[in-house]
């Protein structure tokens, strides 16, 4: 198995062997299509979940149309080494997916061509799910314990770099670009609405069945059962399958199930100073 490790490059961390910082830099001078699409996440934020549901918005709902490949090929990172050459020649609409800081964005996104889905979620339960994630993840370091990535996250030291920071500059650079601001919790809570504001964005007229079948086949359920959409199908030198699950527990609130107080008093206090400037809030429970 190669020797993953986490590779500081621009104040940005990238996984040696996943990743490459050439090919990172190149992402600027992408040329981008008015038709392209985005999704931006911090990782643990509804990525795969955003993914299944802006794929099956563009089949219409159909699931059979989607059920020969994979979600995650579907909608394929744009940070993975190679995969540029894919990007030039891919047919549209280009749908794809990154975990990428706002630095490196192609530059055709601040001419407003393509259009961006940022997903967010409340970043206790994003420590959380990233923290179990750490557990199973071959490309990752398993955390000694809670505490210890606790503090890695509160430094900003995983894959992602800073919460605060990727939801900071992403956000503050909205009315740049096409963009589109949801939350995990706002899925939660009412997944058909989520759709409908998805397809309107995107100017995709849905009929009712339709929009229905997105729904459906984009719940926590269906998706957990649904190996394409669950990343099952992932080999164990990535994923071990043994160690965990990706599709772990989707509800909001379970950072009060795993922080001390002292802990919560700590990350509360980061929050408020961090993102005193920003007019977002978060469902926390
Ligand atoms: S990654 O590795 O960054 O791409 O992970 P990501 O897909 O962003 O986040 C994984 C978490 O999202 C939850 N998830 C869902 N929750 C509710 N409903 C649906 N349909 C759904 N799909 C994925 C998944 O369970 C992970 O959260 P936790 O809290 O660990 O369960």
């Amino acid at each position: 198995t190669p020797d993953y490790k986490l590779v500081p490059h621009r104040q940005f961390y990238l996984i040696s062997g996943v990743h490459s910082p050439e090919q990172v830099d190149q992402i600027q001078n992408w040329e981008i299509r008015d038709s392209d699409i985005f999704i931006i996440t911090y990782p643990k934020s509804g990525t795969i979940w955003m993914q299944q549901i802006l794929s099956l918005i563009e089949a219409r709902g159909n699931v059979m149309a989607t059920k020969d490949q994979l979600t995650s090929e579907r909608i394929p990172w744009i940070e993975l080494i190679g995969s540029e050459k894919e990007f030039i020649s891919a047919p549209s609409p280009r749908l794809r997916v990154s975990h990428l800081q706002y630095k490196f964005v192609p530059l055709g996104l601040k001419q407003k061509k393509g259009k961006v889905i940022y997903v967010a979620r409340n970043p206790k339960d994003v420590l959380v799910s990233y923290y179990h994630f750490h557990k199973f993840a071959e490309m990752l370091e398993t955390p000694k314990d809670f505490n210890d990535f606790f503090g890695k996250f509160m430094e900003g030291k995983v894959y992602g770099n800073c919460w605060f920071e990727h939801v900071k500059t992403w956000y503050s650079h909205k009315d740049d670009m096409n963009f589109l601001y949801i939350t995990y919790e706002d899925m939660i809570k009412d997944l058909r609405s989520v759709v409908e504001q998805i397809s309107l964005f995107l100017g995709k007229h849905l009929t009712e069945q339709e929009l229905a079948n997105v729904v459906e086949h984009s719940t926590f359920h269906n998706m957990k059962h649904n190996p394409q959409a669950n990343y099952q199908m992932v080999s164990d030198t990535l994923l071990n399958h043994q160690k965990g699950t990706f599709m772990r527990k989707g509800t909001v609130g379970d950072w009060k199930n795993h922080f001390t107080v002292s802990q919560n008093e700590k990350f509360d206090r980061v929050y408020q100073e961090k993102m005193k400037d920003l007019p977002l809030t978060f469902v926390w429970d």
